[in-house]
């Protein structure tokens, strides 16, 4: 499989330390999915988002119908850029798919741990985050919120603290005595952001998606430890039986799980033991009982890892080296000779690359076609085989995708107009 890789139009040469996540850190790699996905994202196809956790229950919730959730959010700092877009894009995918979805501007994070004022976080939050996530397509009923504004995020965060301790945020996050508290409230305030979707006053537990790059997985795991650590009951798959235990002895609720459950059941002072049941059916009818009985009854929330863009300068794109990325508010001719200017995987002559071919998955040039810029499979595909085999030149490219991206800008920054009006829609005005 990883030699069909190598010669794959969505290969990158990172894709080997992409892999090492999938058994250092349990993340599943997506292609596996793939197959089951109805009309999968382009970024998907492309083997752009490469990881998941838990992506299987979406996929369920979406072919039954049921309801599902996607939810991510930014720290209003710098300027809006592709790689943002990356996560803009998946976002209103899976709200297209048919997920509440929600977009928190980390305006408690940004001011916490970046120094943000609360004035600038407003201004950049929305100048430049809300108004292109808008602009891409976000539509209501979806909700857009700044943190510092929304009491049930901050309630929730609150409560979450009383099941994370602090040597183990110290494990996860490297805090050390030093590490201010507003720091770390601020990591429980994202993993409210992830679970609020699945409090009642929004329909109540549902699986609910976190786009996002692998570098937040930290927060996932914390968040997927959080949710289950909320649970009021355990759903456990022992030899020949499934037990439910109750976290702190529930009597009643206990009760209520056992009347619920059809077939041979036993009921113990703290758990109930099922001997010929369903382990799917026993889950929700749990669910159920905890809900009634005040818990929250969360899902582990799921989780999806893109590929980073390359900055276009090589190495790292970093909003302190303008030439690394193009923003979504950069002039389009800007962004265009930025373009011109980028690393390409081309030899250093005419005649080199007649005779060896390109080199298409080191270069930036070709990353900006195939992330953003071209729709079509067949049309990537030829550029990537003609970049092999010698029979195109990196100045065919780049002029190509300076025309295209000056194109979407244009489009783009239109649409960032016409989403300033849309802002009440939101709830939101500047
Ligand atoms: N921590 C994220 C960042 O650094 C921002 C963020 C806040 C977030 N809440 C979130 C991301 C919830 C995903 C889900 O940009
Ligand atoms: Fe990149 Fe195109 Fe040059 Fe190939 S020909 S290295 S794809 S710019």
């Amino acid at each position: 499989m990883r030699e069909k890789i190598k010669f794959d139009p969505w290969s990158t040469e990172d894709i080997e330390d992409y892999s090492k996540l999938f058994d250092e850190f349990g993340v599943s790699p997506f292609e596996d999915l793939l197959a089951e996905v109805p009309n999968p994202h382009p970024y998907m196809r492309r083997h752009v988002i490469f990881g998941h956790r838990d992506y299987q229950s979406i996929l369920d919730a979406i072919r039954e119908s049921k309801p599902f959730g996607v939810m991510s959010g930014f720290m209003p700092s710098g300027p809006v850029h592709l790689g943002h877009k990356m996560v803009m894009d998946e976002i209103i995918w899976h709200q297209q798919m048919g997920a509440d979805a929600f977009f928190a501007v980390a305006d408690m994070e940004a001011h916490s741990v970046r120094g943000v004022s609360w004035k600038e976080c407003t201004e950049v939050g929305i100048n430049e985050y809300v108004l292109s996530l808008i602009a891409l397509g976000f539509e209501p009923p979806g909700r857009i919120y700044f943190q510092s504004k929304d009491p049930v995020v901050k309630d929730l965060a609150f409560e979450l603290g009383v099941e994370a301790n602090l040597s183990e945020m110290s494990a996860i996050y490297g805090f050390s005595g030093e590490t201010h508290v507003s720091h770390m409230m601020s990591t429980l305030v994202q993993s409210a952001d992830i679970l609020q979707a699945q409090l009642s006053v929004y329909g109540g537990p549902k699986p609910v998606v976190i786009p996002v790059g692998f570098d937040q997985d930290p927060h996932i795991r914390l968040t997927r430890d959080l949710a289950s650590r909320m649970r009021m009951f355990k759903v456990e798959t022992r030899e020949g039986h499934i037990s439910v235990r109750a976290k702190h002895p529930n009597k009643e609720a206990m009760h209520d799980i056992a009347d619920r459950i059809e077939g041979d059941v036993k009921l113990y002072a703290e758990h109930v033991d099922i001997y010929d049941g369903d382990v799917k059916k026993i889950e929700s009818i749990v669910r159920a009982v905890e809900i009634e009985h005040d818990g929250y009854g969360f899902y582990p929330p799921s989780s999806l890892y893109h590929r980073f863009m390359s900055g276009l300068t090589g190495g790292k794109m970093s909003s302190a080296i303008p030439d690394s990325i193009i923003a979504l508010t950069d002039p389009p001719g800007i962004a265009a000779e930025k373009v011109k200017k980028a690393k390409t995987g081309g030899r250093v002559t005419l005649a080199d690359q007649r005779k060896l071919g390109g080199e298409p998955q080191k270069c930036t040039v070709y990353e900006l076609l195939l992330f953003h810029l071209i729709e079509d499979d067949a049309h990537i595909a030829e550029i990537f085989t003609e970049c092999k085999e010698g029979k195109r030149t990196c100045g065919k490219c780049k002029s190509l995708a300076a025309e295209l991206m000056t194109e979407f800008l244009r489009e783009h920054q239109d649409g960032r107009g016409c989403a300033r009006e849309r802002l009440d829609e939101f709830g939101l005005k500047i």
